[in-house]
């Protein structure tokens, strides 16, 4: 049995996910590395993490589909035999206006974000509970309580994401499992380069009270702190990771 304690970040290969999954394997976590296009990049992910010291497990799997969710943990219990830590960072998402949406882009969108991490938590409980509890983080966006040009479809799929959040933590709090999750303002990420308004996003987002703009490293620290001791008493919330831009009135 593996002593080390596992932590899963879906779509930790790049980006935020990859900035999390860094945090837990300089913490001696074993990492389950979830992605699902690029296989270079999560190859050269597993390598640098690796040189942590720590075993990293790559699982190809698109979210999308709750036997593709199934099938992952299935992988993670054959190869770990345990689970300490999900992290719930994969995202997708059709950013276009109101009345330009279509019900499969509406679909599409409300099932990576919100339907793949209550389904996926479902999973994730059941190995957790072998060892005797765990935590759960997922990560939200600032579009879920603020209106975002093209974003209703994330901002409403991130909203139930944070309900879900609150659900879980009450109703797993007996089994010993801490639920939170993490929202940000905007990160420099592949994820900003579909946004047509990328660059004045940039700029706002660094024009917050503390000063600049807001790093992966920033929503890791946070994560990882929500899945410590030290943050026991913390449950169901959604912890806002800014500089304070969304303290501002403008
Ligand atoms: N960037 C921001 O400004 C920002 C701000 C606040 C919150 N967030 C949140 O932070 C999280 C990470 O954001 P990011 O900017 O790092 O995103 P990103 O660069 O776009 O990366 C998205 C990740 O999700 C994975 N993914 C997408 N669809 C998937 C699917 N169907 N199945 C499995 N994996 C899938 C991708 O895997 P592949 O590599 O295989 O494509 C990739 O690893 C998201 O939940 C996002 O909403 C981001």
């Amino acid at each position: 049995m593996n002593q080390n304690k596992v932590a899963l970040i879906t779509g930790g290969t790049r980006g935020i996910g990859k900035a999390i999954a860094t945090k837990f394997a300089k913490n001696g976590y074993d990492v389950v590395l979830n992605f699902l296009r690029s296989k270079t990049n999560a190859e050269k992910t597993k390598e640098e993490l690796e040189s942590h010291g720590i075993r990293v497990h790559l699982v190809k799997a698109n979210v999308n589909d709750v036997d593709n969710i199934k099938d992952m943990f299935r992988e993670i219990d054959a190869t770990f035999g345990r689970l300490d830590v999900f992290i719930n960072n994969a995202a997708s998402g059709v950013l276009r206006p109101l009345m330009e949406l279509e019900e499969s882009h509406w679909d599409w969108t409300q099932d990576i974000n919100a339907k793949a991490y209550f389904f996926a938590a479902q999973e994730a409980v059941k190995l957790m509970e072998r060892v005797g509890g765990g935590a759960i983080v997922a990560l939200s966006s600032l579009g879920s309580i603020r209106v975002l040009p093209n974003y209703v479809a994330v901002g409403v799929s991130k909203a139930s994401l944070e309900a879900i959040t609150r659900y879980l933590a009450v109703e797993l709090a007996s089994k010993n499992i801490v639920v939170n999750a993490v929202s940000g303002g905007a990160v420099d990420t592949d994820a900003l380069k579909h946004f047509p308004n990328r660059q004045e996003m940039l700029e706002s987002g660094a024009n917050n009270p503390a000063g600049r703009l807001v790093e992966p490293e920033d929503i890791a620290n946070v994560v990882y702190f929500l899945c410590t001791d030290n943050a026991n008493m913390i449950r169901g919330q959604t912890i806002i990771v800014d500089g304070g831009l969304s303290l501002l009135c403008r």
